[in-house]
C-alpha cells in the first residue's frame, strides 16, 4: 500500500487539485478498463468537490457510482448522503441513472444486503470523510461493523446520529485501487494526527488498500498537529 499526504492553505486550493486528479484517474481507469467505479463519500466536507465536478469534463457515461454509507432515512431527507450527492453532483451531470447505485437507507438492514450484489470487485476511486473520533464511512471506532467481513454492514448504534446506517464494511474500501480521504477543519487535527500514527487502530487506519494507494488531502486546519515533514 502506498500513502500519501497533501497540505493545502485552503479548501478551495484542495477541491480544485483534487478535482482535477480525479479526473485523470478517472481518465485512466476508463482507458484501461472502459468504466470507473467511483464511490461518493457523506458528510458535509465532499459537497465543495462534487459542485466542482459537475463543472469537468468527466467521461459521465462510463462512471458507475456508489455510496461509501448512507444514513437510514428517505433519499429526499435532507440528512441523506444521496440527497447531498444528487444535489451537489448527481443531479447536474449525464451519468445514466442505471449506473447512480444507491444505498436504500429507507430498508435498513435489507438494504444492506441488496446493496452487497451491486458492488464490483474492486472501486477505482473511493472519496471518504473523517469524524473527530477518527471514523470513516459508519465504522466507528471500537465497533461490531469495523470488525465485520462483510462488504456491506448495517449499522444501528452509531454515535453520530442517526443511529442505524448502511456502511461498506473494510473488506469493501480496502478493495479500492485509491481510497482518498478529505479532511478539513481544526476539530480534526487530533484524529489526524493520531490516524498517521504506526500502529492505529482507528477506523480511518484500517483503510490500507494492500495494492493500492491511500491519499489524505488535508488544509492546514486539519494538519495542524502532524509531524512536521508531513504538514
Ligand atoms: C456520514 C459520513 C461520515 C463523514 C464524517 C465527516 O454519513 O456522516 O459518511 O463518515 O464522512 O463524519 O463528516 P463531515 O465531512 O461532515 O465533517
Amino acid at each position: 500500500m502506498r500513502r500519501e499526504i497533501r497540505v493545502f492553505d485552503s479548501g478551495a486550493e484542495l477541491v480544485e487539485t483534487l478535482a482535477n486528479v480525479c479526473q485523470h484517474w478517472v481518465d485512466e481507469a476508463v482507458a484501461a478498463r472502459g468504466i470507473a467505479h467511483l464511490v461518493l463519500a457523506g458528510g458535509r466536507t465532499p459537497v465543495g468537490l462534487y459542485r466542482e465536478l459537475r463543472s469537468r469534463a468527466l467521461p459521465w457515461a462510463s462512471l458507475e457510482v456508489y455510496f461509501g454509507d448512507e444514513r437510514c432515512v428517505p433519499a429526499d431527507d435532507p440528512e441523506s448522503n444521496y440527497r447531498a450527492a444528487r444535489e451537489a453532483l448527481l443531479g447536474h451531470v449525464s451519468i445514466p441513472s442505471g449506473q447512480i447505485h444507491r444505498m436504500h437507507g429507507e430498508e435498513g438492514k435489507l438494504g444492506a444486503e441488496a446493496y452487497g450484489h451491486c458492488l464490483p470487485e474492486r472501486f477505482d476511486i473511493t472519496f471518504l470523510g473523517m469524524g473527530e473520533d477518527g471514523h470513516t464511512a459508519s465504522l466507528f471506532p471500537n465497533s461490531r461493523a469495523l470488525q465485520s467481513d462483510q462488504r456491506v454492514v448495517f449499522v444501528d448504534n452509531s454515535p453520530k446520529p442517526p443511529a442505524e446506517r448502511i456502511t461498506l464494511g473494510l473488506s469493501a474500501l480496502n478493495a479500492s485501487r485509491r481510497a482518498v480521504f478529505m479532511v478539513t477543519g481544526s476539530s480534526k487535527a487530533d484524529a489526524l494526527a493520531r490516524v498517521g500514527k504506526e500502529g492505529s487502530i482507528l477506523p480511518a487506519s484500517r483503510v490500507a488498500p494492500t495494492d493500492g494507494t491511500v491519499s489524505f488531502f488535508v488544509d492546514r486546519e486539519a494538519a495542524a498537529n502532524l509531524p512536521r515533514r508531513e504538514s
